[in-house]
């Protein structure tokens, strides 16, 4: 994963890339570091730990030069250490790299033969090597990096600079995104957007084997040949969020409060309100860019997504961790409304699973970072089968966005909390209406049903302000349910996925062992578990399945289980079953699958918190996951 920034100009560099790797550091915090030029050397500083350890060792530091590359690092070859921690710096050549060298054993052997002395564990300090050698020989860092990238394999982003010439920066990409701001007398390098809005809305995204050549206020971009290649130079119309805990003790409390407005404006541009029916608004399936999406005309734009949407026999879902229970629920809703076949994939699988891809299946990718390594490659794959690609995302103008056919976005605002949870319930509700536009399209829905949907999803927004209120009690209960064995968490039908969902919070952050299973299969493994230290966590609203739940419930609860259940309303026979009924408000069957979410989300947070862990940045996670 990791972040990188570069910087060419008049403002302090130190200055600059400590704010652009602030914003990257969702990206990794295993450690960062800065290179930067001071009386015509790269001067580094580097901190194990979190950024704000690097910011204290750089507090008294001074640098005369105008050039400097910074990293926050999320380790992948070797631990997290100072050692290993970039910049890295051999014969004057520094280097930033995201990614993996995937031959760097080799590599290392034959630089190590030749009498290079390596003082790192990492795949990342052979660049730096291979780099020092070519200058030597090149005198130019451009020709260098064009002489060395047939060597790497592998997925990089690198930005490299060389001391001897102090105005030239040369990034180079496959893989992880890089993007190049141009300012005026100044020139950006990151990994995102984000760490160069404050300073230029000019940007240019590289594609793989892309090089960017930074000299001074100029610029080039050129292939692995050296021949120029033209990229458009992207105006952004977006201005980075102001985003502060607003008196939140962590970004994910916040971020859980903020789900009602959340939800809202996931669904708000698509729904009319004054006829409670569904309308996509700017999908962009004509071709339209990210950024030109706010120029569609609405008639053509909802027109040929329509056109889309009426060809497709087959839909595919693709995404990694929080998304991919998000799109579970998509199947269950598409399978429902619009009675079309829903298949869903974790990306890493669905990427070598040699996948049957056809013109007339659409594939949704789901991606909250819109950064995905796998879900990207996915992507990829199916458009180079001649699939169509409809991507959901938070981030926009990321790189899964900036590739797909059409877009959607989920609206959810920044989610700083490495551990998805508004994105998840914005992305719930969206796909729900993206079930419902199918539907229509495809005829198989009413007028009357729709309005019905419709209806559902606007009523979500209060219900889940009402549960907000479970703060209290997990607050509370967390002293106690910090010391058991271990959870369970169980649903049927729509409520699996949530159960998988509030599993996967709770080992996110609070490293607890926990399990989400379909309610009807624990006969079949899970029972075994089950004692008197073993917490149930039990989604019984009341629907269809509701008699099957309880009886499941039944079956846990004789085996001595402690149980937490979730219900509707005031009811009597899961609280004789329950150590602890939490009573979910009376509302459309449909959107209860979002309104438990946040009582699972509230369980994690507040058992991570009272153990003391990092909520907003858990051990070992990241949120932009660029490596595969
Ligand atoms: C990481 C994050 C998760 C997220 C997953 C997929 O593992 O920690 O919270 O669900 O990546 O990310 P995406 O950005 O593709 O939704």
């Amino acid at each position: 994963m990791c972040g990188i920034v570069g910087y060419y100009g008049p403002r302090e560099p130190k200055e600059v890339i400590l704010k652009g790797l602030k914003s990257l550091e969702y990206r990794g915090y295993d450690s960062a570091g800065v290179a930067i030029l001071d009386h015509g050397h790269f001067k580094r500083v580097r901190a194990e730990g979190k950024l704000g350890n690097l910011e204290n060792k750089l507090s008294g530091e001074k640098f005369d030069g105008r050039l400097g590359i910074g990293h926050t690092r999320w380790a992948t070859h070797g631990r997290p250490s100072e050692r290993n921690a970039h910049p890295h710096c051999v014969g004057g050549v520094s280097i930033v790299h995201n990614g993996i060298i995937e031959n760097y054993a080799e590599l290392r052997e034959r630089l190590i033969a030749q009498g290079a002395i390596f003082e790192s564990e990492t795949d990342s300090e052979l660049i730096a090597h291979l780099l020092s050698e070519e200058v030597k020989v090149q005198g130019d860092l451009l020709k260098s990096v064009l002489s060395v990238l047939p060597k790497l394999q592998g997925a990089y982003s690198v930005v490299a600079v060389w001391e001897n010439q102090a105005d030239t920066m040369v990034a180079f990409k496959n893989g992880p995104p890089l993007v190049l701001g141009v300012g005026k007398d100044e020139m950006f390098m990151a990994s995102d957007i984000q760490a160069i809005m404050p300073y230029t809305k000019k940007v240019v995204f590289l594609e793989d084997n892309d090089v960017a050549w930074i000299c001074g206020s100029e610029f080039k971009i050129v292939g692995r040949d050296g021949s120029e290649r033209n990229p458009p130079l992207t105006e952004m119309e977006w201005s980075p969020e102001q985003v502060q805990k607003g008196g939140y003790q962590h970004y994910m409390l916040k971020e859980i409060f903020e789900q009602p407005r959340a939800v809202a404006a996931a669904i708000s541009p698509h729904i009319q309100l004054d006829s409670q029916t569904v309308r996509l608004h700017q999908v962009g399936f004509s071709g339209a860019a990210p950024h030109e999406l706010t120029r569609l005309n609405p008639e053509s734009d909802w027109a040929t997504t329509e056109k889309v949407f009426s060809e497709v026999d087959k839909v595919m879902i693709v995404a990694c961790g929080t998304s991919y229970y998000a799109g579970m629920i998509g199947k269950y809703l598409i399978e429902r409304l619009a009675r079309v076949p829903v298949e869903i994939d974790i990306a890493s699988e669905f990427r070598y699973r040699h996948p049957i891809l056809d013109s007339k299946s659409l594939t949704i990718v789901i991606s909250q970072s819109g950064e995905t390594a796998d879900t990207l490659a996915a992507l990829r794959l199916v458009r180079a089968a001649g699939g169509k690609v409809l991507s959901i995302c938070n981030v926009r103008n990321s790189s899964i966005d900036r590739e797909s056919d059409g877009h959607l976005y989920m609206n959810a605002g920044a989610e700083i909390g490495v551990a998805s949870t508004k994105a998840f319930t914005a992305t719930m509700a969206l796909i729900h209406v993206l079930a419902v536009a199918i539907a229509k399209v495809k005829g198989a829905i009413s007028k009357d049903a729709e309005k019905i949907e419709v209806q559902a999803l606007l009523a979500a927004p209060s219900h889940l302000d009402t549960v907000l209120a479970f703060e209290k009690f997990f607050a509370q209960a967390a002293e106690i349910l910090k010391s058991v064995k271990g959870f369970l968490y169980m649903g049927r039908g729509a409520h699996y996925p949530i159960a998988l969902e509030g599993a996967l919070k709770l080992k996110e952050l609070a490293y607890m062992h926990a399990e989400g299973y379909a309610a009807g299969e624990m006969k079949h493994g899970p029972l075994a578990l089950i004692d008197e230290k073993m917490v149930i966590v039990m989604l019984a609203p009341s629907d269809e399945l509701y008699d099957k739940t309880v009886s499941n419930l039944e079956e846990a609860k004789a085996r001595g289980g402690k149980v937490i259940s979730l219900g509707t309303g005031d009811n009597k026979r899961l609280k004789d079953l329950s150590d602890h009924y939490l009573a979910l408000p009376e509302a459309p069957q449909v959107i209860y699958p979002l309104i438990e979410t946040i009582p699972l989300q509230l369980l994690a947070y507040h058992v991570a918190n009272s153990l003391g862990h990092d909520v907003d940045q858990p051990r070992n996670l990241a949120k932009s996951v660029t490596v595969e």
